[in-house]
């Protein structure tokens, strides 16, 4: 199968995608005496509502990259899909955001406290996961970039009224919030696989420049996308006041009358919303969303050749698998 070739990679994802639901479905299943009805009604809607599973997808083929064949990986591998869900139920209830995966966002279905409190039990589940199949050095890899990731939201949190960002505080903050964790999920695929210390280090670096991008891109997609694909409102970002690369960039590059107006905009909370397509046409004059983008690229290419020093001892489907995964990080649209 050459997976390069754009169906063969989306049928070969969607089989995986199927399968993870199918683990994710059997491991909760074990447990669903011992759950109280509601937190097993919002599981079933926040979990199993067409998240792409990114994250287990990278576990898995991580092991496989490193020869390992064992179905186990899935286990471990859903607990990526796990914590990623618990952060989800609570970025949302942080970001005010009501829309999520094509529906009402957990926050909004079911309230911000039962949010909250799924996401702790998929949190406490997802260690437990770990803990089980990747042992006490899987658990550590694994609280070390949980601990990153709260980090990187505080650093967030404090640059929000910060209006003359750099990009060194948001490559920061997205490397806690997003590129360990996804570094992480292919770290531990490798760790599960025991695999050399330089196919480990190799898998780390690709991971965690795959995260980046893909963080990125979803800022990108937060003005440029199309809500119908994303599953997200658009402008949510804006909304929050939330700082991000193209606007960062045109921060930088904009004469002063422009700042101006962009900074007394972002101060302006109520009226944020209704400036979306204006501070979206600042940001083109100043050619923020293409910086972002051939930012988002050179870093792919960092990711690929982490990956090509891979590629002499792994295992070729996968290989390609993840080539192709690099690419579809920068084009995708959902
Ligand atoms: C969204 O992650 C949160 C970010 C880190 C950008 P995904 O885009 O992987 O969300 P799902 O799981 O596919 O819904
Ligand atoms: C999410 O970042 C990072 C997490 C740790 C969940 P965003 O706030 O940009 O993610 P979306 O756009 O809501 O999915
Ligand atoms: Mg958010
Ligand atoms: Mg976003």
């Amino acid at each position: 199968m050459d997976v390069r070739n754009d169906m063969d990679l989306k049928q070969r994802l969607a089989e995986e995608t199927l399968k993870i639901d199918r683990i994710m479905r059997d491991d909760l299943a074990a447990i669903t005496d011992t759950l109280d009805p509601q937190l097993a009604e919002i599981l079933e809607y926040g979990l199993f509502a067409g998240g792409k599973r990114v994250r287990p997808l990278l576990t898995i083929l991580a092991a496989r990259m490193c020869g390992n064949e064992d179905n186990g990986v899935y286990n471990l591998a859903i607990a990526f899909e796990y914590l990623h869900g618990a952060t989800l139920f609570h970025d949302d209830v942080i970001d005010r955001a009501d829309t999520r995966r094509g529906r009402p966002s957990v926050q909004k279905q079911f309230g911000a406290v039962a949010a909250i409190l799924a996401g702790d039990f998929l949190h406490a589940h997802s260690m437990a996961l770990v803990g089980e199949f990747a042992g006490v050095d899987g658990l550590s890899l694994f609280s070390q970039v949980t601990r990153s990731m709260v980090d990187g939201e505080f650093l967030q949190l404090r640059n929000a009224s910060n209006f003359n960002q750099s990009e060194e505080d948001y490559f920061l903050a997205i490397s806690g919030k997003t590129a360990l964790l996804i570094g992480a999920a292919c770290e531990l695929g490798a760790l599960f696989a025991r695999a050399q210390p330089g196919q480990q280090s190799a898998l780390k670096t690709y991971g965690i420049s795959l995260g980046y991008a893909f963080q990125i891109i979803d800022d990108l997609l937060d003005y440029q996308g199309d809500a119908q694909l994303t599953g997200k409102g658009l402008g949510n970002d804006l909304c929050e006041g939330k700082m991000t690369l193209p606007l960062i960039t045109t921060m930088q590059r904009a004469d002063a009358a422009d700042k101006q107006w962009l900074v007394k905009t972002l101060e302006n909370q109520l009226q944020r919303q209704q400036k979306l397509s204006q501070v979206t046409s600042m940001i083109e004059k100043y050619d923020g969303f293409g910086a972002a983008r051939n930012k988002a690229s050179d870093i792919i290419n960092k990711a690929l050749d982490a990956l090509s020093r891979l590629k002499q001892q792994s295992n070729q489907q996968s290989f390609e698998i993840l080539h192709g995964l690099a690419h579809y990080v920068l084009n995708r649209s959902n």
